[in-house]
């Protein structure tokens, strides 16, 4: 059975209990992380922490435990569960209290991380992958990594029942993200992705790819584009930590380019996989000679 991590404490994952009235439960009043695992170690989740400390702050809820506290747990996780290739999920809510829109005083957050399998590397639908187009329903904060959200979970479910992957949001026809995943096209040699605002979350593997772009000598413009902007586009693909960069080879009926992974989004991940490899190589040289 798996072993998760509750308010301090491994334990197995049916013993891994919350409150019926925490506020995570009730009102989505709560952040999350995920970052990837390759070859058995974490993956950026050193910025994947910066992000959480901000999401935290931005909905003024004490941060619980520290970066390197967090490092331990999110390891041991990995570690202890025998993940190779896959993913680390933590969450904290505000906490449990009697039913009140309004913050209670003196409320203790409630925190927990688990860990799963999932392929990365050589993860299927780098193959070409279809996304559903919908209009983008959700609030004015998506740069907080919250946890309310249904409008991802109906945006997702439309896409699944269409027969997609993923789904494509967009608002008056111009995209702001997928629906756990930042989009980009590539057009004449240059990639583009929307700017960060509050429209949109501020991917971690947006950045990281923003930098492979920089050491390929591959251009990123940061503009928004059009759903059709990207059906004419040369290639299309999206990234999140548990994608790494996956090729976008249709939208709805529309075929991209050819129809097939385009060479930059190939070259984008290679150049992805390759920085994960020397990182997580890297830090499982150190720890050997430690
Ligand atoms: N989602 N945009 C949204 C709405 C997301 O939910 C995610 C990630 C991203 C990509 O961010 P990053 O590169 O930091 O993973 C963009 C995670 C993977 C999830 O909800 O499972």
């Amino acid at each position: 059975m798996r072993t998760c991590w509750l308010n301090g404490s491994f334990v197995p994952e049916d013993e891994a209990h919350v409150s019926i009235f925490d506020r995570g439960l009730l009102f989505g009043d709560g952040v999350y992380e995920v970052a990837a695992v390759f070859q058995g170690r974490l993956l950026d989740a050193d910025r994947h922490l910066v992000r959480l400390e901000r999401s935290l702050r931005e909905l003024a809820m004490p941060s619980p435990y520290t970066a390197a506290a967090w490092l331990e747990v999110m390891q041991a996780l990995a570690t202890q569960n025998r993940i190779d290739e896959g993913l680390v999920y933590l969450q904290v809510t505000r906490g449990a209290a009697e039913r009140d829109f309004a913050f209670p005083a003196a409320i203790k957050p409630t925190a927990f991380a688990y860990a799963r399998s999932k392929r990365l590397s050589d993860d299927p639908a780098a193959a070409g992958l279809t996304v559903h187009v919908v209009p983008d329903i959700r609030w004015g904060r998506c740069d907080i990594k919250s946890t309310a959200m249904l409008a991802q979970v109906l945006a997702k479910q439309a896409a699944r029942e269409a027969g997609a992957a993923e789904a494509l949001m967009h608002e008056d026809g111009v995209v702001t993200e997928g629906g756990s995943s930042n989009i980009w096209i590539a057009q004449d040699g240059a990639l583009h992705t929307r700017p960060l605002s509050s429209d949109i979350l501020a991917g971690i593997t947006r950045d990281v790819v923003i930098e492979v772009a920089r050491e390929l000598n591959i251009p990123v413009v940061e503009r928004a584009f059009t759903v059709d902007q990207a059906i004419a586009a040369d290639e299309c693909f999206l990234t999140s930590a548990t994608s790494f960069v996956l090729p976008i080879t249709r939208i709805d009926a529309a075929v991209v380019g050819n129809g097939a992974p385009g060479p930059i989004t190939q070259r984008i991940r290679d150049g992805y996989l390759a920085r994960a490899a020397r990182l997580t190589g890297d830090s499982a040289a150190l720890s050997r000679s430690a």
